[in-house]
């Protein structure tokens, strides 16, 4: 496949290329309808809304799946609501920045199942886009506490189940931002440093699961049209207003586009391809 990101401008081109979205997602993406198989457990912790709830949305179309999706505040989440009246949808609620509903949650999920085969740490907050010398340490403690700290006490608590699963898949939906060699062309620092640490713990527990025939990788799910990305978009401007005509609905992903690469990669990641940093599309990014 051909590399998305090929010098050191990159995340920029990153960006650019997820774009492209006819061209990369029309040769790169080779996601095919469920097919009958054995049972799998999915467990997506932040599936209340964005990519999140898309891929629990797309993952429950097969009906061997079962789907344990998380939300805060099962109440608020509509979108999640409607996909739990589904048999094989499940929804637990987990906040990643409260340990305590970190047990109550994985009381919830073993009335489901006493292993879970992939599990996806989606949940993520953006909403600071100072530079580092300007970022509060509120800031950077709370995308700390919630992109990085978050998703590592969370399979703490959940590990003994997916040691119990048959496909030991982990996977931290993190972001190109995270990534130190390609240099953003953008300010993000508290966001950015906190998935760059996300990434590195990935890597070593990458390393340590390893005979343990565990997967696990951190994913960039390309620029994706979320909440998420919406919310940050006027001060990100204020702080990168170069960066005004990249963020034209023309240039970013669908919540759905970006989980149908995100299912077809996870379903493709074999063993050698732990501990390595993937792109939506199947692609590698640099760390
Ligand atoms: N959108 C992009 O362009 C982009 C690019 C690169 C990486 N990402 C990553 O993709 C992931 C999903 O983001 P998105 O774009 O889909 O954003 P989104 O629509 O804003 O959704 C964020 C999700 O995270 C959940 N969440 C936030 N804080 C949480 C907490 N403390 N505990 C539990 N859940 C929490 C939210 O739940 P509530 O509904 O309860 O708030 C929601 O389900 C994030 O990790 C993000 O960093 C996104």
């Amino acid at each position: 496949m051909v590399p998305l990101i090929s010098n050191s401008h990159t995340i920029f081109r990153l960006i650019t290329a997820a774009h492209t979205i006819h061209t990369v997602y029309n040769t790169s993406i080779e996601y095919k309808e469920p097919q009958k198989m054995a049972k799998q457990v999915f467990f997506i912790a932040g599936a209340s809304r964005g990519i999140g709830l898309s891929l629990a949305t797309l993952l429950s179309k097969n009906p061997e799946n079962v789907v344990i999706a998380t939300a805060r505040n099962p109440a608020s989440a509509s979108g999640l609501q409607e996909l739990s009246k589904a048999d094989n949808v499940h929804v637990v609620t987990l906040d990643l920045n409260n340990e305590k509903t970190y047990e109550t949650a994985k009381a919830d999920v073993l009335k489901i199942s006493d292993s879970i085969d992939v599990f996806i740490v989606n949940a993520g907050i953006s909403n600071a886009h100072a530079k580092v010398l300007d970022t509060t340490k509120e800031e950077f403690l709370s995308h700390f506490t919630t992109n990085t700290l978050g998703p590592f006490f969370l399979l703490q608590t959940f590990l003994g189940l997916v040691k119990k699963g048959t496909l030991k898949k982990v996977i931290f939906v993190s972001s190109a931002a995270g990534s130190v060699s390609v240099e953003p062309s953008y300010v993000s620092s508290a966001y950015g440093i906190s998935k760059a640490a996300l990434n590195y713990g990935a890597r070593q527990i990458a390393r340590d699961l390893s005979e343990e025939n565990f997967i696990v990788v951190p994913v960039h799910p390309g620029l994706v049209g979320t909440d998420l990305l919406f919310n940050a978009t006027e001060p990100f401007l204020k702080s990168n207003p170069h960066f005004k005509d990249f963020l034209g609905p023309e240039n970013y992903l669908t919540p759905d586009q970006s989980a149908k690469g995100l299912v077809a990669l996870i379903e493709k990641l074999k063993k050698e391809d732990s501990g390595k940093f993937w792109n939506y599309d199947g692609t590698e990014v640099p760390w």
